[in-house]
């Protein structure tokens, strides 16, 4: 893992897809939203009312100072239950520091709070496998499912692939989907 900054690079076009998606003035849910930059930041540059939730009290207090339009919640993807419907989710670079359990479960937590219509984006690994690495000095969890499990979970829970990437190349290897709940 490395610290990308504060700048988009490859996540732009993505970003841009997952947008045109998304009703002008639309609700969006950013699940490991992190410290807000470079994603939240520019969502909330484009028309849309952004919530972003994180385990992580530190980046959310750094969310609120930096960001004050958007809502920014510490919360866990394990246990979300919001109990209200977005136009659009994004969960980029979060759902591989969950275990394959709570993977799983976690799809159906995305439809419950995804309105009809409303795009998903995330990245997961490019296959199945866990990984304990390290960052600055702490142990850091990397978990995905095989793509025909997110695959399979996307069409249980309702959303149809628009388009999936593996380890794209223009966007520093990350391996991308991009969903839609089913109108
Ligand atoms: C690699 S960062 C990505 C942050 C941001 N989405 C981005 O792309 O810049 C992963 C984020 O997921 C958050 N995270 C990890 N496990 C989580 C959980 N169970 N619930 C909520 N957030 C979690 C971490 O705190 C961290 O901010």
């Amino acid at each position: 893992v490395t610290d990308r900054g504060e700048r988009l690079g490859g996540e732009r076009h993505w970003l841009d897809r997952l947008i045109a998606l998304i009703p002008e003035g639309g609700a969006l849910l950013d699940l490991g939203c992190g410290s807000g930059a470079p994603i939240g930041r520019h969502l909330l540059t484009q028309r849309l009312r952004v919530t972003g939730i994180d385990a992580a009290p530190s980046l959310i207090a750094h969310c609120r100072k930096r960001l004050p339009a958007g809502t920014w919640l510490v919360d866990d993807l394990r246990s979300l239950a919001l109990g209200r419907r977005f136009q659009g989710l994004i969960a980029w670079d979060s759902l591989f520091h969950l275990g394959l359990r709570d993977q799983r479960r976690l799809f159906g937590r995305l439809a419950d709070h995804a309105d009809p219509g409303a795009p998903l984006l995330f990245t997961t690994g490019p296959k199945r496998g866990v990984a304990l690495g390290a960052y600055r000095g702490a142990p850091l969890y990397h978990a995905s499912l095989a793509p025909a499990e997110y695959r399979a979970l996307l069409q249980a829970q309702g959303f149809e692939l628009l388009d999936h990437v593996v380890a794209d190349p223009a966007c520093g290897e990350h391996t991308i989907w991009l969903a839609q709940r089913s109108g």
